[in-house]
């Protein structure tokens, strides 16, 4: 890419993450300092089918820092999916004078940047996701807000738990993915974490874990289950039914991608965004913002979204530590 860029698109797309808006911010503040002109695009790809956006300018992304969701509003497109559909954004980016798109979002976003950066439009890419299953970054935007969130609503479900003495069975969100359910499992001491990575038995892994706990003289029992596991009312009836406990079930559901981004979100926002808007203006188009080692770097979408990471399943022996029986 040679060009000079003067005029920036930015959508979120996908599933909201805490931080998005303050990437946006990031993107905007960053891109007019650079003398470039910034567009938001609303609801991710559909704002470029369906020519739907606005200027924005410094002033417009004033006091989004700290708020959840996304000024931007999001969206799975399906008509982006079409050959047409990808045809009419790229032409709306043209008729915009749109040299690049900042895309904010999961693996789904930037295979849609990968596409449109075949019609021509530059792209970079932002990781943000609460699952933080984007394999080219160590770190998605949104993921600690969530994981904050879910423990303060289990922590709160841990005292009633405790009073009464009763098994909890916890759903957390992650479709495809476990590191939700790991990290706030860790983060609340469960007796058990059951993720989509890790084949289920049953008998090890909910059963024996109990049975482990109330060893140790434990008589309340935590279960984490991220969704992609199955359904907690059915780990719940199975636990009623294997030994007689009777167990309260909760979903926590899209809670957990809402509220006000944490520091850590708000720190990583600010740095990928003006990570993203650098890379444009020293001319490096069609890559994705990362974390890798601690810091930031750009890889070629093509290149990212090969990647897998794979969930460090030593914090499973974590866990398991903290519910070992003495010897
Ligand atoms: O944002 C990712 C994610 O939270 C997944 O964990 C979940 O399965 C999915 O989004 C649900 O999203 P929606 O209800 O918006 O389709």
């Amino acid at each position: 890419m040679d060009k000079k860029i003067k005029r920036i698109g930015v959508l979120t797309s996908g599933g909201d993450a805490p931080g998005m808006n303050a990437a946006v911010r990031a993107v905007v503040r960053t891109a007019m300092g650079q003398g470039i002109e910034c567009i938001g695009i609303r609801r991710g790809w559909n704002g470029l089918v369906f020519s739907d956006f606005f200027p924005l300018d410094s002033n417009a992304v004033s006091h989004i820092l700290a708020a959840g969701g996304t000024i931007l509003y999001t969206a799975r497109s399906q008509e982006f999916l079409s050959p047409e559909g990808r045809d009419k954004a790229a032409a709306t980016c043209r008729m915009l004078g749109i040299d690049a798109v900042v895309a904010i979002g999961g693996d789904g976003t930037f295979r849609g940047a990968l596409e449109l950066s075949r019609l021509g439009v530059d792209v970079v890419g932002i990781p943000a996701t609460i699952d933080n299953d984007v394999g080219c970054t160590n770190y998605t935007i949104g993921f600690d807000t969530a994981c904050n969130t879910a423990v303060e609503c289990i922590d709160k479900l841990r005292d009633t738990m405790q009073s009464h003495e009763r098994c909890s069975v916890v759903e957390v969100m992650g479709r495809h993915a476990g590191y939700l359910a790991l990290y706030v499992g860790l983060s609340v001491g469960a007796t058990a974490v059951l993720i989509p990575e890790r084949e289920l038995d049953f008998d090890r892994d909910v059963i024996e874990r109990i049975r482990q706990s109330r060893l140790m003289g434990n008589t309340h029992f935590m279960i984490v289950v991220a969704e992609g596991v199955g359904s907690a009312y059915e780990i719940g009836k199975r636990i009623h039914d294997e030994i007689g406990l009777d167990p309260r079930v909760t979903v926590l559901g899209h809670i957990q991608r809402g509220g006000s981004p944490t520091a850590r979100d708000r720190e990583m926002a600010a740095r990928m965004g003006y990570a993203a808007v650098m890379a444009l203006a020293r001319g490096e188009g069609n890559c994705v913002v990362c974390t890798h080692d601690g810091a930031l770097v750009t890889k070629p979408i093509e290149q990212a979204l090969q990647e897998t990471k794979h969930l460090q399943m030593e914090r499973y022996a974590v866990l398991e530590a903290m519910h070992a029986k003495n010897t």
